[in-house]
């Protein structure tokens, strides 16, 4: 499919609108770690131009800050058949649920998850994540009260 110039337009401006946070506050080594490498709007809207048409799903597994998914629904892909899968939590809770709910995507579809676990395809299951610093924290927690109760 060929993009519009209009579209292209489109593309770059809301692009630039989240080009400052799309990292999150991540410093460089964060993000070296976990190849956190963006795609800027030349890439996606080449990336694009390489699909037939939008008119099915569309699915990034590794969403990042969204901004393929982005591109695409400005493109004209239908929201409610756009899906994210995303690991991190910081990413995730500030700039891609955020961003794509703006442009109409349903929370329901936004997902902090591991795209290595098969479940965490299945859109309509009740997936959950488990993020194993956040649990260790947990048991951390766990295992001080229970200090306090064996005194
Ligand atoms: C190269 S970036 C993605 C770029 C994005 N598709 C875009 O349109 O700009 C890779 C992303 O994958 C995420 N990631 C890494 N391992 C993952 C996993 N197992 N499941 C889901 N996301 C993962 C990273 O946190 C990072 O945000």
């Amino acid at each position: 499919m060929v993009l519009t110039d209009e579209q292209k337009k489109a593309i770059e401006k809301e692009y630039n609108e989240f080009v400052d946070i799309q990292y999150a506050g991540l410093d460089k080594a964060a993000r070296q770690a976990a190849a956190m490498y963006y795609t800027p709007p030349e890439l996606t809207i080449r990336m694009l131009e390489k699909f037939d048409d939008l008119n099915d799903s569309v699915i990034d597994c590794c969403a990042g800050s969204g901004n393929l998914l982005a591109a695409a629904l400005i493109a004209g892909a239908d929201p409610k058949q756009c899906f994210a899968i995303e690991l991190d939590k910081k990413i995730y809770e500030e700039v891609l649920v955020p961003r794509l709910t703006k442009l109409g995507v349903p929370k329901e579809n936004i997902r902090r998850g591991d795209a290595l676990d098969p479940k965490a395809w299945d859109f309509n299951s009740d997936y959950k994540y488990f993020d194993p610093d956040e649990v260790k924290e947990k048991k951390g927690m766990l295992g001080f009260f229970g200090n306090v109760r064996t005194r």
